[in-house]
């Protein structure tokens, strides 16, 4: 089956998205273009390459292309200079050359450390992104945000470098736990709510056919997705205006992902449905949308397994005024204050500079005391 394509526009460096059920299976002729000899490095984590690498190797070799891959553990842990170090010198040893091809095969994190490691090695090798998970189908395979984290914080070491190709299969999907899946689809409705109010009501129409892998929404919610990002980072590469809509809830988020220490306790998605619905809350506190926002957000991320509150984090938070210590190590803080992604309705955010502590710090406090909804 054709694939459906979105494209990314940067002048020189332009690429495809494909999309499609089955892409896995026809990998050598989706990648030849791209490869200057029948030779690619595959970085990939143990779980994925126990669900798709013989595959991927197989189809490879059918195609007459060599491979060597490199399989790390799996978690945001491995986002570590001791992985990047392992990595390049891995590529290194497996005689990858500036002109050769690297893939990512994985999630968010493969993703973000394959890439960082090709802008770096030999100063610049070229990189596929095949996601493997929802959230990084959505979100992070496109755009060419790479990196690690620090344990100052997440993502502060990085690079941007856009891949030649993103390949999305959506069959790789069926392999992946609801709660990655759940986590993915955080993602999903934030593009709905940073300025595409007609895709979040069509998200509250299907968010349970999408849980459920019902393959034409799952596929509609992931080109649209794709489409906002491709519209977005083609305008604001490197993040000098626009493309920080993208990180509505993820100042919050990153917070509570550094106080859970960057691991299974809060997974990214999580972080950011939780940090969406305090996005919505503050806005409210603040008088830019109307009272309730918030709550029609948590339910409808409630809708699909997530959390969204501070409550439902099964880990004992440090208290407000530490949480909003953590946040200063965002990337968007500027001149030593907070940066926030705020709606003034569904569909409609803007950014937020120099926002006052004194008033996150209340927020803060107050959302603290408050509880969650009831589970669904
Ligand atoms: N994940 C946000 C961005 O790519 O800008």
């Amino acid at each position: 089956m054709t694939p459906d394509v979105v494209r990314v526009d940067f002048a020189g460096r332009s690429y495809d998205i494909k999309i499609g059920e089955g892409l896995l299976e026809g990998v050598a002729s989706h990648i030849a273009p791209f490869i200057n000899r029948k030779f690619v490095a595959i970085v990939t984590d143990q779980n994925v390459a126990a669900a798709h690498l013989k595959t991927l190797q197989n189809t490879l070799q059918d195609g007459g292309i060599a491979s060597k891959a490199i399989i790390l553990p799996a978690g945001e842990a491995t986002k570590s200079y001791g992985h990047f170090a392992e990595v390049c010198d891995g590529l290194l040893n497996a005689g990858v050359e500036r002109k050769d091809s690297m893939i990512a095969l994985g999630g968010g994190v493969i993703g973000d450390l394959t890439g960082f490691a090709a802008a770096t090695l030999r100063r610049g090798v070229n990189f596929i992104q095949i996601p493997t998970s929802l959230l990084a189908q959505v979100d992070s395979s496109v755009g060419g945000k790479t990196g690690i984290n620090s344990k100052l914080g997440k993502n502060l070491i990085g690079a941007f470098h856009q891949p030649r190709l993103v390949l999305i299969d959506l069959a790789v999907l069926n392999t992946l736990p609801q709660r990655q899946r759940a986590a993915g689809y955080a993602e999903v409705v934030k593009y709905g709510l940073l300025g595409h109010e007609e895709f979040y009501d069509w998200l509250d129409d299907n968010v349970t056919a999408i849980m459920a892998g019902d393959v034409a929404a799952t596929k509609h919610a992931v080109k649209t997705s794709c489409q906002m990002k491709a519209r977005i980072v083609a305008l604001d590469e490197t993040e000098t205006g626009e493309r920080a809509l993208l990180n509505l809830g993820h100042t919050f988020g990153h917070a509570l992902e550094a106080a859970t220490g960057y691991s299974d306790t809060l997974l990214h998605g999580e972080a950011v449905a939780i940090g969406m619905v305090q996005a919505f809350g503050f806005s409210e506190m603040l008088g830019h949308c109307e009272q309730g926002l918030s709550r029609k957000v948590a339910q409808h991320l409630r809708r699909a397994g997530l959390p969204t509150h501070v409550s439902d984090i099964a880990a004992k938070l440090p208290a407000p005024a530490a949480l909003l210590k953590l946040m200063y190590q965002d990337k968007k803080a500027e001149g030593g204050k907070l940066t926030f992604i705020l709606a003034s309705a569904i569909g409609k955010t803007f950014i937020a500079k120099g926002v006052e502590e004194a008033g996150v710090l209340a927020f803060l406090e107050q959302d603290a005391v408050k509880t969650g909804l009831a589970k669904p």
